[in-house]
């Protein structure tokens, strides 16, 4: 691999937490800086407390480690972003322009930004959601994240600052927790599932969405950002897919595992913000582009979280 300096802003936070370690893996220990409003206290690396909000603190840490490549993933999410929703978008798109603007003056060269299935509304076909959908978001999430994809075009078109950008799925992995967000449900059954505690889910138990395990969105992520230049064709975010299910779904897979495990539903707000959102969508950009392909599915993501966090609360579930 070529001589990187990565800055992750958002280090702290549910992606950032298992990114930081697959670059460093990649990159080299030294040359992955790790950044958070909230200080880090387990990452095993160089770490430095950022405000992403302050432009001139952004500044100064991209000068002082010469970087190169900016993982920006710092953001307020679907569900905590309707509860501040004017914060929410000053936040997000502050820090996102902050980056971007840092990037274009202080030759860093790529920057990765996640765009998220919130960009979508009403206005799309809920299966198998096109990539060039018109994009009618329903939460200043959503809202912000449309922007920052029409942002992420004009820095590339405008500068030719080379911005990268996936449309996430709800994702799921052991190693972290998301925060605030309406795919979270799915992740944390599986805690409880592996702790043999009962869950109440805050979605209807016939709310599809569109979910990825955290290996094959890592492997997403860190593809799209070492393809070569001319394959990425879509400058605002791909579509990503892997699998879709409701939390019936899920929790039938878990109780192949863990017979014992039950499942009430307790619908919040969160159902509005759901309901908006497709339930599939179509990644044959991404496939074509820069030859993405999923490896989990439901079953082996099961398999897979259950085993993990076992291991971790040091549990077994109990079978009938
Ligand atoms: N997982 C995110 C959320 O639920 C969607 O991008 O907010």
């Amino acid at each position: 691999m070529e001589k990187n300096t990565i800055l992750i802003i958002g280090a702290n936070g549910q992606l950032g937490t298992v990114l930081e370690d697959e670059l460093q893996k990649l990159y080299g220990r030294d040359n992955v800086i790790a950044s958070d409003i909230n200080s880090n206290t387990h990452f095993n690396g160089i770490f430095e407390l950022l405000d992403a909000t302050d432009y001139d603190a952004v500044e100064t840490i991209v000068r002082k480690y010469n970087i190169t490549e900016i993982y920006h993933l710092a953001a307020i999410l679907s569900a905590n972003g309707e509860k501040h929703p004017l914060r929410t978008w000053d936040l997000n798109m502050t820090m996102m322009l902050n980056v971007f603007e840092v990037s274009r003056l202080n030759g860093v060269e790529k920057v990765f930004f996640p765009s998220s299935i919130a960009v979508f509304g009403d206005a799309v076909d809920r299966e198998n959601t096109a990539q060039l959908s018109y994009l009618n978001p329903e939460t200043v999430y959503g809202m912000s994240k449309a922007a920052g994809e029409n942002w992420a075009q004009y820095y590339f078109l405008k500068y030719d600052l080379d911005i990268r950008s996936l449309r996430y799925p709800g994702v799921i992995g052991h190693q972290s927790l998301p925060g605030g967000g309406t795919t979270d449900y799915a992740v944390e059954i599986y805690h409880n599932a592996a702790k043999n505690e009962d869950f109440t889910c805050f979605l209807k138990d016939d709310t599809v969405l569109p979910m990825i395990f955290m290996d094959d969105a890592i492997r997403a992520t860190i593809e799209l950002m070492s393809a070569p230049k001319e394959k990425i064709k879509l400058r605002t975010s791909y579509n990503i897919a892997s699998m879709s299910f409701s939390p019936k779904e899920i929790t039938s897979a878990i109780k192949e595992v863990c017979p014992n495990f039950k499942v009430d539903y307790k619908p919040d707000f969160r159902q509005d913000i759901a309901d908006g959102w497709p339930k599939s969508i179509d990644d044959t950009a991404a496939r074509e582009d820069w030859n993405w392909k999923p490896k989990y599915d439901l079953k082996l993501m099961t398999k897979t979280m259950l085993e993990k966090l076992n291991e971790k609360y040091k549990t077994q579930c109990i079978s009938e």
